[in-house]
């Protein structure tokens, strides 16, 4: 394990500085530790040097570098019906999302929920280390404490974007001193330790409190629902995801899944149906993990016990068989007391490293991209992209081109 390597670096090396080491970060973890997060795909080495879109023409000269430009790559997928086809970045396919101004009667009552914090006391916050550390994307530069504040920026955006009805709801440290005035974003600060090595267990226990507020609110106003999707915030919201609701009409709590043996889910992404019935059957499957989590794997990593815990849950139910995570396709399971919907990451968290290979390329119908480990850069330039674009498939060309790039970022 090399140490101190891009993201590792940010968060270990530098331990005081002043950064935000998110969620997303500490995803970057799941993959560079030991037990690896990603699921083994194959490792195809192609050459990622032919085109440079953004800046910078030096060529890298080992594919293992990290690149502080956009740098794009073969599209996985080539060929295949029912996957996303690209010319360059320009998509052959125009993907069928629904329009966001006609979204699904269920968009307004959706909320993101997302763990954040801010840790403050920073030595670099003088000028100069200042701007030595400063990445550029499009027009924009950022400090290291910016960019995962433009990551959160990102994240709304998109939502708000593709979801205009819905909310964001940023959970918090009390301590933090985090301001976001934005319509439709609210701040709610939980206590708890969101130091950085409890952070994956803090984020369990303020969904839990969320959710137990949530209950409250629930029994004094019965009119009112709505469902919520937990998520890491370095994900991008590519199509209405209150379809899922209307949908599946029966579940309570929805995961998303992989083909992979050790580390079938991804707990990125978690939804809760906002009933009364949805809220308590999902806090009790969410306090499961938590226990478990505690009791088993605090020494299994800093990082990845929440995800190890949630497979832990899933599996030791008597009803689970792993054979439904071999296909990419959604089924319900009965689950401690809750019926769980399986949505397949493919299209509900497809990410750039292992999507390109693992999925076989994009699916024309993807709703969640989710920019996991030395992709932050790619979500910043997708944006940047999409902006002066403004077309949604172009955009999926572009990631889909450059997931396999590892961005310093
Ligand atoms: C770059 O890609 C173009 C078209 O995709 C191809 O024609 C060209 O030969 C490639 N160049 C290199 C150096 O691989
Ligand atoms: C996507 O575009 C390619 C290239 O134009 C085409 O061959 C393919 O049929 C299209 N796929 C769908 C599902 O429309
Ligand atoms: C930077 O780019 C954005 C979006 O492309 C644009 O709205 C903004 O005006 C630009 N800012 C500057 C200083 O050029």
């Amino acid at each position: 394990m090399k140490a101190c390597a891009g993201w590792r670096r940010f968060l270990f090396c530098f331990p005081l500085v002043f950064i935000l080491p998110h969620l997303f970060s500490v995803l970057e973890l799941h993959q560079n530790q030991a037990v690896t997060d990603a699921p083994k795909e194959n490792t195809q080495k192609f050459d990622v040097q032919n085109s440079s879109v953004g800046g910078g023409n030096d060529a890298p000269k080992k594919a293992t570098k990290k690149f502080d430009h956009l740098v794009l790559g073969p599209a996985a997928g080539e060929g295949l019906p029912n996957r996303l086809q690209c010319q360059g970045v320009k998509a052959l396919n125009k993907t069928h999302f629904s329009n966001p101004a006609h979204a699904s009667g269920v968009g307004d009552g959706i909320a993101f929920v997302t763990v954040f914090t801010i840790y403050n006391n920073s030595p670099d916050s003088t000028v100069n280390s200042r701007l030595s550390n400063l990445v550029t994307v499009g027009n924009a530069s950022y400090s290291k404490p910016e960019r995962s504040m433009a990551i959160m920026n990102v994240f709304i955006n998109f939502i708000q974007m593709r979801m205009p009805q819905s909310n964001v709801i940023i959970l918090t440290d009390p301590e933090s001193d985090l301001s976001l005035r934005q319509n439709r974003v609210t701040v709610l600060p939980i206590q708890g330790e969101y130091s950085r090595d409890k952070l994956m267990l803090q984020r369990i226990r303020s969904y839990i409190t969320f959710l137990e507020i949530r209950l409250e609110k629930l029994s004094q106003d019965q009119g009112h629902i709505t469902h919520f999707i937990f998520t890491d915030s370095d994900i991008v919201v590519i199509d209405d995801l209150g379809q899922i609701f209307e949908q599946y009409q029966d579940f309570h709590l929805a995961l998303t899944f992989r083909n992979n043996r050790d580390q079938p889910l991804n707990s990125g992404f978690i939804a809760v149906r906002g009933t009364h019935d949805g809220i308590l059957r999902a806090k009790k499957i969410i306090e499961k993990v938590l226990e478990v989590y505690s009791f088993r794997y605090m020494k299994a990593s800093r990082m990845l016990g929440d995800q190890l815990a949630l497979f832990w849950v899933v599996k030791s139910d008597p009803s689970f068989d792993a054979k439904g995570f071999s296909k990419a396709q959604a089924f319900t399971k009965e689950i401690g007391g809750a019926t769980v919907l399986f949505l397949p990451c493919a299209t509900y968290n497809w990410t750039p490293p292992e999507g390109a290979g693992q999925f076989h390329g994009m699916p024309l119908d993807v709703k969640v991209v989710h920019f996991k480990g030395s992709r932050k850069r790619l979500m910043l330039e997708a944006w940047n992209y999409f902006s002066s674009s403004t077309d949604i498939s172009d955009m999926l060309c572009l990631i889909l081109k450059s997931g396999r790039t590892k961005y310093d970022f």
